[in-house]
């Protein structure tokens, strides 16, 4: 991995960095940019958070620069941790004491010493992030590189800097972090790094679910999460994090009729849609779309597999797996149960006859999430046979080419029915009752079938029809 001194120096010239420079030449110890920071330098990515490392006490350091940068630098001190913070502007500094450190064996708190540079280093996940640049004065921009991080980068390689074992007995969230990078940096994990996770891959059980989740989000995020996830399967973590993703392994066989691999067809389907959004609920919803498919299975003789209703039973799941996983049980994740439930519905419209009454009650039901829905079900046809893929995506370019003729003439995406209920009540001088409700339902339907069209006018004068014939009269006012 070469690149000219004079990029390294572009990249450690904001005016933070000398004055972190300046602090640690007058307290007098070594400083360094190290992490992330560097490995996004070499890998020509943008690159926000900055860690510091000190040869001495990174919260006197801190202290100092954020002195330095004056009023506009926001200081957060955590004695516990040796650690401080320094915010000023967009800038977010992390500073630390070089620490030697080693962890026993059931618990993540660290027995934590003052060390070298090379300690620190030591301690680091993976040869990548173990990079560090000079900004002492004397050896500004220096790399400090012990473990031939460049080299593993040119060869593109996940792999820690100690013997595997020890570095993921340290920190297992490690684990997840090496499959994390290669899903979304394109790389290897080196073969001894890769048989450790195997080894190792129970202790995963003392790290919090929410680090674990924050680590899945970033695969998910991935250009090609479906690397991610096949590393998570091969090396045996993804049965103890996400189960329910495991179990949609496999084919069975009956009659010799099989079906397909619902696993490998998840995934394709997440690859899929991350070529047309960076969103991560509809990536995540392509992850659940068929996790009801091992639950719904059957075998029928005459039809062979089936999987019926396993939109809906999905849609049930999706708060069970969400708490237990620590995901947001809030609008995220009724936004994930929507799109499961609903991504059997284009489907069974582009069979030829889709009607106008079929095309309002989905925009009804899929409201401003249409557009996502229809993504989520293009990347869900995969289809083998170039043929019936082509027909199938002509009828969603026809079901796509309805869905905006219908929206354009009879506005029903976020539909606000054109008589409320309290004009109902007042009309008849009812009480909230359920022929309140029978009537509004009637009108939504009415107009979700095209009999009126979505306007007061004809929704009031269907209302009074309908209500006559259940033996309402309106009250004179
Ligand atoms: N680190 C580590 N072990 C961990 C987490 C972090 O050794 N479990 C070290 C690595 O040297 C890493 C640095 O701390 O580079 C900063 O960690 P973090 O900000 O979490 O990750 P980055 O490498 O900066 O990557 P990203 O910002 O993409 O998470």
């Amino acid at each position: 991995m070469y690149i000219e001194q004079e990029d390294i120096l572009k990249h450690i010239s904001a005016k933070a960095f000398h004055l972190i420079s300046e602090a640690a030449e007058e307290l007098g110890v070594e400083v360094y940019v190290i992490g992330g920071y560097v490995r996004d330098i070499f890998l020509h990515r943008p690159s926000k958070d900055i860690d510091v490392v000190a040869v001495g006490s990174g919260i006197e350091l801190a202290k100092a620069v954020a002195k330095k940068l004056g009023r506009r630098a926001c200081l957060s001190v955590f004695k516990n941790f040796g650690t401080a913070q320094v915010k000023a502007g967009d800038l977010e500094l992390e500073f630390v004491g070089a620490r030697k450190e080693s962890y026993t064996h059931d618990s993540r708190k660290p027995i934590v010493e003052d060390g070298t540079l090379e300690d620190d280093q030591n301690r680091r996940d993976f040869t990548i992030n173990a990079l560090a640049l000079c900004l002492n004065k004397d050896r500004y921009g220096e790399l400090v590189d012990p473990f031939d991080g460049l080299t593993d980068m040119d060869n593109l390689l996940i792999r820690t800097p100690l013997d595997p074992d020890i570095t993921f007995s340290d920190d297992p969230l490690r684990m997840m972090r090496a499959v994390r990078f290669a899903s979304q940096l394109g790389f290897f994990i080196d073969p001894d790094t890769f048989d450790a996770i195997e080894r190792n891959k129970e202790r995963i059980s003392i790290i919090s679910k929410e680090r674990i989740v924050d680590e899945l989000n970033k695969i998910v995020l991935s250009p090609k999460p479906s690397v991610g996830f096949d590393l998570l399967d091969r090396c045996g973590l993804l049965p103890l994090i996400f189960p329910e993703l495991c179990a949609l392994k496999g084919v069975e066989t009956k009659e010799g009729i099989g079906h397909k691999d619902n696993f490998a067809h998840t995934l394709m389907v997440l690859d899929r849609l991350s070529k047309t959004t960076d969103s991560l609920w509809l990536r995540w919803s392509a992850l659940f779309h068929d996790i009801a498919k091992p639950a719904t299975k059957r075998f029928d003789p005459r039809l062979g597999w089936t999987f019926h209703n396993h939109n809906f039973i999905g849609e049930k799941m999706i708060p069970g797996i969400f708490r237990k996983m620590k995901l947001p049980m809030n609008e995220k994740m009724k936004y994930v149960q929507k799109m499961v439930s609903l991504h059997m519905r284009p489907i069974a419209l582009s069979d030829d006859e889709v009607t106008d009454s079929a095309i309002r009650r989905l925009l009804f039901d899929a409201g401003d999430d249409i557009d996502d829905l229809m993504k989520l079900c293009e990347a869900d046809i995969t289809s083998k046979n170039p043929e019936k893929v082509r027909r199938f995506l002509n009828n969603f370019q026809k079901v796509r080419n309805k869905l905006a003729d219908i929206e354009e003439k009879d506005r029903v995406r976020n539909f606000q029915p054109p008589v409320t209920g309290e004009e109902i009540m007042d009309t008849f001088g009812l009480p909230p009752s359920q022929p309140v409700g029978v009537l509004k339902e009637a009108i939504k339907n009415a107009i979700l079938d095209g009999v009126i069209p979505n306007e007061h006018e004809a929704a009031r004068a269907f209302m009074l029809q309908r209500a006559e014939n259940m033996g309402l009269r309106p009250v004179k006012k």
